[in-house]
């Protein structure tokens, strides 16, 4: 498709090296991993090969990695069946993730409240950095699950979570990370740091959409979601998309394998585009500008613009951006996270700008003649009606 697509946040097309990985599974080698004949064997030992590598990625054991239908899914099984479990053995308990969540943590964490659990939303600076005195607070409750983001979709901040997963394992909490968008862009281990659940998404990589992972350290219990046979040890039953895992593992391991160079390709063009549009739109906001930021993500605020007249008018222009989280494009609802960070200002756009592996440097120059041009034009729109 011509244009120049700067979503990749929302999400990325598919690597040609993962399309031929999974090829053969989307043709002769069809099989249903839990079927005994040779055609299951085939599909159970490429599954099992995928979870080895997907493992091996972030540092887990084989036996730790839940393969789900996506990021959404990891989120919520790690939420809910925290906290279901815990409600089996306690009654109750508290939950509580960051107010910069998305959706899938933050919805997830909602629904526990609806069954009973004490939700707490930690609050963050005006850069949408947890504040790890207020997460300290909470400990004493002994919540079912803290979740915490990695690294934020809309915005791209880099919360601590090194710090705030090793004070919840003192505490002895269990703690989870949305680590979807931080995959691929910055360095995700969790044998370097003690956390106990981390979601992960194959389409955010150049891997295939449904399909993501949860990691689940060994011995932290949760409840299933789904009722069904018993595979993905019984915490996710259904017959497995084999060839999406062997993609997503593909992916997975291309992210780590490139992980150096994926980043300075990223961060040059990211702060070309950041300095080329701060030159050409003086008043123009760089959201989270104080924070460490995932390296791919840009996010910016445009007084005096209307949302989605810019939206709009870059779109015929080419230009692929988003206003948020994908999944709140097509509303004009001001973002949550902005909220959160005390920037959503009324009468004022924000743009979320992501790059991607094949992102050029023609295109960001391309960009940066466009995206002015189009402000100023939807600036005038607004002061002659
Ligand atoms: C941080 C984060 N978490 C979760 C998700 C949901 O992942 P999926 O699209 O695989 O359900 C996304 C995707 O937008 C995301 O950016």
């Amino acid at each position: 498709m011509p244009g120049i697509y700067l979503d990749h946040a929302a999400t990325t097309p598919l690597r040609p090296e993962v399309k031929e990985a999974m090829a053969p599974y989307l043709d002769d080698r069809f099989g249903n991993p839990s079927s005994i004949h040779a055609w299951g064997r085939e599909a159970r030992a490429a599954l099992e090969e995928a979870r080895e590598r997907v493992a091996a990625a972030v540092g887990a054991a084989r036996r730790e990695i839940i393969f789900t239908g996506g990021g959404t899914e990891a989120d919520n099984l790690a939420v809910l069946g925290r906290w279901r479990v815990t409600r089996r053995s306690l009654g109750s308990a508290a939950v509580v993730c960051s107010a910069v969540e998305h959706k899938a943590v933050l919805n997830a964490v909602l629904q526990a409240g609806e069954e009973g659990a004490q939700v707490v939303i930690l609050g963050v600076d005006g850069d949408g950095r947890l504040e790890l005195g207020a997460l300290e607070e909470v400990l004493p409750l002994r919540p079912a699950v803290v979740s915490v983001m990695w690294g934020n979709n809309e915005v791209g901040t880099i919360q601590p979570v090194p710090e705030a997963a090793g004070r919840c394992r003192a505490a002895g909490v269990v703690f989870h990370t949305d680590a979807v968008q931080a995959f691929g862009r910055l360095r995700v281990r969790v044998d370097e740091v003690p956390l106990d659940l981390l979601s992960l998404s194959a389409h955010k990589l150049g891997g295939p959409k449904g399909i993501g992972a949860l990691y689940v350290r060994a011995g932290v219990q949760l409840e299933p979601l789904t009722h069904g046979g018993g595979q993905e040890s019984g915490m996710r039953p259904g017959t497995q998309n084999v060839p999406a895992a062997v993609g997503f593992a593909r992916a997975a391991e291309l992210a780590v394998e490139q992980l150096e160079r994926n980043v300075a390709h990223y961060r040059a063009l990211r702060d070309r585009l950041e300095a080329g549009l701060r030159e050409r739109i003086p008043d123009l906001v760089v959201n989270a500008g104080g924070a460490p930021r995932l390296p791919h993500l840009l996010n910016v605020s445009l007084p005096g613009v209307d949302q989605e007249m810019v939206l709009v008018s870059l779109d015929l222009e080419g230009v692929a951006v988003s206003s948020g989280s994908a999944c709140q494009s097509g509303t004009v609802e001001p973002s949550a996270v902005l909220m959160a960070m005390g920037r959503a200002q009324p009468g004022e756009a924000s743009l979320r700008l992501s790059l991607g592996l094949a992102t050029t440097a023609a295109e960001i120059e391309r960009a940066l003649e466009i995206v002015p041009r189009v402000v100023s034009r939807v600036r005038a729109v607004a002061e002659t009606s």
